[in-house]
């Protein structure tokens, strides 16, 4: 039977003054469906390089297995679907059909393979290198972060795929997709990493317990410790009383309880509270050591103006985009008012993403219908793909005319490392990356958000603290997300897009 042994690994880059990874052991089954998490900048993705054997790294990793990965790099993608696909495969043509049966599996048209890879969309994209990675049967599959761009039905559509199949690591930050297909975690720690058998609400559980353990242990002992000080202090007070009481009654001068014996008690229970204190003080080191893996959660702040005078901000009338000949969308209408926070919802290609170019007039896009959009308006946008950005924060900051210091103290609450505060963001983490987009964005004076898939690649602490700063300012927002719950919980209206011509085959 296959597996993957890591013995006493440990890595670093070059630049990083710690290790990533210290000492680390584990064990892999090659039948496993594993979830591996962690918080942004952890390691994950590259831990999967490193299994790969991509980066060169201390200790042993022993394993037989053929490993592929998700997603490749597609070199060349003005090239058809079908040459992508055959290529990730590494089969010939006349082996279509193998990928042709698990892109049925997944609801793909066979007609997409005919189409230029870059024209599908993003969820297309990632399903058709699924498809082509599973065909190889005996193959281990490394898949990190599968899940982002695709729609509700696209995620429910690769959850049962996956279900279906074993032999895989799955990084993702979306918990209830984990829940649903995996039986064990790689959790990446603060302080350790660690393979649990479960799923992702068995892992939450665990770690639950065991933070709760900890917190509860250093209040334990700091209940001891007040309590012997109490008791010290009381004992002093009675042998004092006894001693004034002792000059009182006359004859009692033989008394059992004299001082010196009462007095020296006291002293015994208040040294032995010393003791207690100090083993404690050494303890609570201990735990504090322990208590690293307890993560935090720092509220943000949105630089929100609300200076728009106007009550209509957007008014959109049956608008169709297409490119060339290509109808994205059923015709839209609706209108937006300020104050209202608008998520553009519907399957993938459908456009919700052009739309938002559109208004920020950077697409080639051609749209029919009318819009209106209020010019005055400030905006603030986050851009789905935070590879956009590239040098130094520092520089980042000049170019936006924000403070380096405001970006550096929202990284902070998002809980990014200050080691990296002066690298270059293209040596980042993806979260890393959409962490300092996130940083500036937030920053930026507005008085409209136009928010692009926010939650993709940040973990899920980041996660929960974009839901506050949303639902505590409200501010004048359009937002396109996939995470239904998300949804739910900040959006007052759901516009729905629909597709006009498109050969997305998930109903
Ligand atoms: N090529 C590189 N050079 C220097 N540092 C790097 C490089 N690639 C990644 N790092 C750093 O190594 C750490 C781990 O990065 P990695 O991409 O493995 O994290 P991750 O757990 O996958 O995070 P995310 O959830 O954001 O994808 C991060 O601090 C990152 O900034
Ligand atoms: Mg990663």
């Amino acid at each position: 039977m296959g597996t993957i042994q890591i013995q006493n690994l440990s890595f670093k880059y070059p630049n990083m003054v710690q290790n990533l990874f210290d000492q680390v052991n584990l064990q892999i089954d090659e039948s496993w469906k594993l979830g591996l998490i962690g918080r942004n900048g952890r390691g994950k993705t590259t831990l999967f390089k490193i299994i790969q054997g991509q980066l060169s790294y201390q200790g042993e990793i022993i394993t037989n297995l053929n490993f592929t990965y998700f997603p490749q790099e597609i070199k060349d993608k003005k090239q058809s679907a079908q040459e992508v696909a055959l290529q990730i495969a590494g089969l010939e043509d006349y082996d279509l059909w193998q990928i042709q049966v698990e892109m049925a599996k997944l609801n793909l048209a066979d007609e997409i393979l005919l189409l230029p890879f870059q024209e599908l969309s993003p969820g297309q994209q990632t399903k058709l290198q699924l498809a082509a990675m599973f065909t190889n049967q005996n193959d281990f599959q490394l898949l990190d972060e599968p899940t982002n761009h695709l729609d509700i039905q696209g995620r429910q559509t690769v959850e049962k795929y996956l279900q279906a199949k074993q032999g895989f690591i799955v990084i993702s930050h979306d918990q209830q997709f984990l829940n649903k297909v995996i039986d064990h975690v790689i959790s990446i720690n603060r302080n350790d990493i660690k393979v649990y058998r479960g799923n992702f609400d068995t892992w939450q559980d665990n770690k639950a317990q065991q933070d709760e353990f900890e917190l509860q242990e250093k209040k334990k002992l700091q209940k001891e410790i007040k309590k012997l000080k109490e008791s010290a202090v009381k004992k002093e007070n009675w042998s004092q009383q006894k001693e004034k009481d002792k000059y009182k009654k006359p004859g009692m001068e033989n008394a059992k309880l004299d001082k010196g014996f009462i007095g020296s008690r006291a002293a015994r229970v208040m040294k032995r509270a010393k003791q207690i204190e100090q083993r404690a003080d050494n303890d609570v080191a201990a735990k504090e050591e322990l208590l690293k893996n307890i993560e935090v959660e720092e509220p943000l702040r949105l630089n929100y103006q609300d200076d728009v005078h106007t009550k209509e901000i957007l008014t959109v009338k049956d608008l169709q985009l297409n490119f060339d000949q290509k109808v994205l969308n059923k015709p839209l209408t609706f209108k937006m008012k300020k104050g209202e926070i608008v998520a553009l919802v519907g399957v993938n290609g459908t456009g919700k993403s052009t739309f938002l170019k559109k208004l920020l007039q950077i697409t080639a896009a051609q749209a029919t219908g009318e819009y209106q959009f209020n010019k005055n308006l400030k905006v603030a946008y986050l851009s789905q793909d935070a590879n956009e950005l590239s040098g130094t924060i520092s520089e980042l900051a000049e170019e936006k005319d924000l403070s380096e210091t405001d970006i550096f103290n929202n990284l902070r609450k998002l809980g990014f490392e200050r080691e990296l505060f002066h690298n270059r963001v293209e040596t980042m983490s993806q979260g890393q990356k959409k962490k300092v987009a996130l940083a500036i964005t937030l920053l930026i004076p507005a008085d409209f958000y136009i928010f692009d898939e926010p939650l993709n690649y940040l973990d899920v602490i980041t996660r929960s603290q974009i839901i506050e700063v949303i639902k505590k300012y409200h501010p004048s927002m359009l937002v396109v997300e996939h995470d239904q719950t998300f949804i739910d919980e900040i959006a007052d209206k759901k516009i729905t897009f629909e597709p006009g011509n498109t050969i997305e085959t998930d109903a």
